[in-house]
């Protein structure tokens, strides 16, 4: 896959690029409220602000962006947002899907999609099949996604394989998780200032970089992605080493 981009940017180049940034798209019920506007027009609004982010992953450089759009733990909101997040799910498919595949990008889904209104299924079937041999950029779409529930589905599987115990290493985990085959993310950004993990890529961002800003998510804009991308750049990531060791 590039990373290069054709693009031209107003911004000079990075000196390192995160491959792999997911996001925590969070803050859309609190932007509408602000307002005086029903949630969901939050979550309507989050959508527009998603295209831009997309645009600016490529721009960047950015090979794969992993985006929490709903989690496992979603379904206890009431019964009108969830079916008012399923309907924006639908309708980000039917309005975005020719440019996205034009663009070149590659859509995947993970988490569970049995839950979800039969229609829905299809229409995300069609988009990853559509779009799966493009390579500009992977928008891997967390969608009833919890990175509990991943890794009990992972062990199901393991144990239906009949693998061994002796066997069972940390590639074998990761090759059973809904992300295989992808690298674990570099960068984790979480909008609108909530210092938690809720339930997110809890095994592949054993040693992300985290990156918490106030800004609720359907603010969340081009520069907004760069001045996260510039915090990642100047982060030294360490992975249990030390930068100096002693020469003693
Ligand atoms: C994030 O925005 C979108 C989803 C969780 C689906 P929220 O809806 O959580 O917005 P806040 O946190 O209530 O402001
Ligand atoms: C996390 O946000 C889930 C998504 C962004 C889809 P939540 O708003 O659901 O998380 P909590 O409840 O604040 O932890
Ligand atoms: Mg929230």
């Amino acid at each position: 896959m590039s990373t290069k981009t054709e693009m031209i940017s107003e911004y000079p180049p990075l000196t390192r690029v995160p491959r792999h940034v997911a996001i925590i798209m969070d803050g859309n019920g609190r932007w509408a409220q602000r307002r005086g506007l029903p949630r969901s027009a939050g979550h309507e609004a989050g959508t527009e602000n998603l295209r831009r982010v997309i645009r600016g992953c490529v721009e960047f450089g950015v090979e794969i962006l992993t985006i929490y759009a709903f989690s496992t733990e979603n379904w206890g909101r009431p019964r009108w947002e969830v079916q008012a997040l399923m309907r924006i799910l639908e309708g980000v498919i039917d309005k975005e899907l020719g440019e996205l595949a034009a663009e070149g990008v590659q859509l995947r889904h993970i988490g569970v999609l049995d839950r979800l209104p039969g229609k829905l299924q299809d229409k995300v079937h069609r988009a990853i099949e559509l779009t799966k041999n493009n390579t500009r950029l992977i928008v891997n779409i967390a969608f009833n996604y919890g990175g509990r529930d991943e890794i009990v589905h992972a062990v199901q599987a393991i144990i239906r394989d009949g693998i061994p115990a002796e066997e069972i290493t940390e590639t074998l985990i990761n090759s059973y998780l809904y992300t295989a085959g992808l690298p674990d993310p570099d960068l984790i950004i979480r909008t609108s200032g909530e210092l938690r993990v809720s339930n997110f890529l809890i095994w592949q961002g054993a040693y992300a970089e985290y990156y918490v800003c106030s800004t609720l998510w359907p603010d969340f804009d081009r520069d907004e992605l760069r001045k996260a991308l510039e915090h990642y750049a100047r982060r030294e990531r360490r992975f249990g080493k030390v930068s100096t060791p002693d020469l003693a």
